[in-house]
């Protein structure tokens, strides 16, 4: 498909906008350009057209099955969107006075009060933009809580065991920590010894993805927090993938000190895609004085944000974080209610579980456990026996109609495909979906060069991705 300058026709034009009416400013020399920009010529016609064809040929949740893991592309009601679509959300600015802002700043009060609720948190901040970022968050108020204990400089140590996202320990480098690493048991959940023998006197804290990378719940998740509070450390919940346990079980009542969640996630804002998100942390009572500055307070009845706190670890984005993924949140929980919100979970887990009892059918799925909301299968075994790897069959279903699973991650499996189908998917979309997986695999098996030359119907086979990665070319080359 050509691109907009492939397109341009000198001389062709919109007519957005009216005439200009005013004097020309007259630039200082240095401000000037030397040279116009070669901006695309178009009409109108020719760009909604263009938007459009790119628009075909992306895949979301309105277009079909999306079960890409860790993401939990689920749908999100769109009664939320036009929630945050109203005027008096949108036609604000953040730093209008407090007494103008009533409205918003009770969004932000109201959702730290239920998604305080739900995590059996006591406090919350809304500022981080994504869920790596509310990481960096937690971890900064671990070390503050350290440092304000006069034990900042001997606690530097954050343990992460090997099942946890890759963010976890990229997280504790940035806080400069250094990262002790736990391998996980048999059962794919963290080894207790391995915790005991590396806990210590340097512990700062221990961050734990839970559900695990494998889509396991840990099964000694209390013992694990009372490990690392015996030896003077705090706890932090990844909680990036809430849709598997919102309602049902909360960090807080585990022992844990503060967790994140990616709102845009669980909570109706999609992941992906460079949108705005939002990674919400929540913490106990006790680090709630060094969460970021300012927070909202009532005072004489009326909503004020308050950014006098001298414990705080500052602002860690401008303004109040992104406010509207903040509101369709809020949107959400409100509109699922105490009900509806553990009802989703449960579905979630349902819905991994049925499918992956239906492609056990044909894949090895790499852990035996009731899964929460997603599930690992590994290829390695096609892959030394058949050449077939996680790879032809994510391509091979791009030729399908569904989005493939994550692929070669969590890094501790080789060949893996990490399935989420997500609570918003109906029986019929598993089972249709399982289905292509194991016609996938009977033809990838029966001929693997058949594999190999998928996908055969998109705009692009299979790029160099390691080159795309290392060496992107952002900008257009003019010839
Ligand atoms: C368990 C877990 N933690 C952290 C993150 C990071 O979130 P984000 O991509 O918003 O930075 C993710 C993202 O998928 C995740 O699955």
């Amino acid at each position: 498909m050509d691109l907009l300058f492939e397109k341009s026709v000198a001389g062709r034009a919109c007519t957005l906008l009216p005439e200009n009416d005013l004097p020309d400013y007259d630039f200082a020399p240095a401000q000037k350009r030397a040279a116009a920009p070669k901006l695309p010529e178009l009409s109108e016609t020719d760009i909604s057209r263009h938007y459009s064809a790119l628009e075909r040929r992306a895949h979301g949740v309105n277009n079909g099955f999306y079960p890409l893991g860790s993401c939990t592309m689920k749908y999100n009601p769109r009664v939320n969107e036009a929630v945050a679509a109203l005027p008096g959300f949108t036609e604000v600015h953040p730093l209008q006075p407090d007494a103008t802002v009533q409205g918003c700043l009770e969004v932000l009060r109201l959702a730290e009060k239920y998604l305080g609720e739900i995590t059996g948190m006591d406090a919350m901040t809304f500022q981080p933009a994504a869920g790596a970022h509310g990481e960096l968050t937690g971890v900064m108020l671990i070390k503050k809580y350290h440092e304000a204990k006069g034990e900042g400089a001997k606690r530097t140590k954050i343990i992460v065991p090997d099942s946890a996202h890759g963010t976890n320990p990229a997280t504790a480098v940035m806080c400069g920590m250094s990262v002790v690493n736990i391998t996980s048991g048999p059962d794919g959940c963290v080894d207790l010894e391995a915790l005991k023998a590396a806990v210590g006197e340097d512990t700062a804290g221990l961050m734990l993805t839970n559900p695990n990378t494998l889509g396991i719940f840990e099964k000694d998740i209390c013992e694990i927090t009372e490990i690392v509070h015996e030896a003077g450390g705090l706890v932090y919940y990844d909680g990036a993938n809430l849709n598997a346990i919102m309602g049902v079980i909360r960090p807080g009542d585990m022992g844990f000190d503060c967790v994140h969640l990616n709102l845009h996630k669980t909570f109706s804002t999609p992941h992906g895609g460079g949108g705005p998100g939002s990674g919400a942390v929540g913490c106990k009572a006790f680090l709630a004085p060094h969460l970021p500055k300012p927070v909202v307070v009532e005072e004489n009845g009326a909503l004020r944000r308050d950014g006098s706190r001298p414990g705080s670890i500052g602002k860690v984005k401008a303004f109040d974080g992104n406010f509207l993924v903040t509101l369709k949140a809020l949107a959400y929980v409100m509109t699922l209610g105490r009900a509806g919100i553990p009802a989703a979970a449960q579905n979630a887990v349902l819905n991994a579980n049925y499918m992956m009892h239906r492609l056990k059918e044909r894949y090895s799925v790499v852990s035996s456990e009731i899964c929460m909301h997603e599930f690992v299968v590994t290829l390695e075994k096609e892959a030394k026996e058949k050449g077939v790897t996680a790879m032809d069959i994510a391509k091979a279903l791009l030729d399908e109609g569904i989005h493939p699973p994550t692929m070669y991650f969590p890094l501790i499996v080789h060949e893996a495909l990490m399935v989420e189908p997500t609570e918003t998917e109906g029986k019929e979309g598993l089972d249709a979906a399982a289905d292509v997986f194991i016609k996938l695999y009977d033809k990838a098996m029966a001929d693997p060069d058949w594999a190999h030359a998928a996908p055969r119907t998109t705009p692009i086979g299979r790029p160099d991705e390691v080159a795309a990665a290392r060496n992107p070319v952002l900008r257009y080359q003019f010839g």
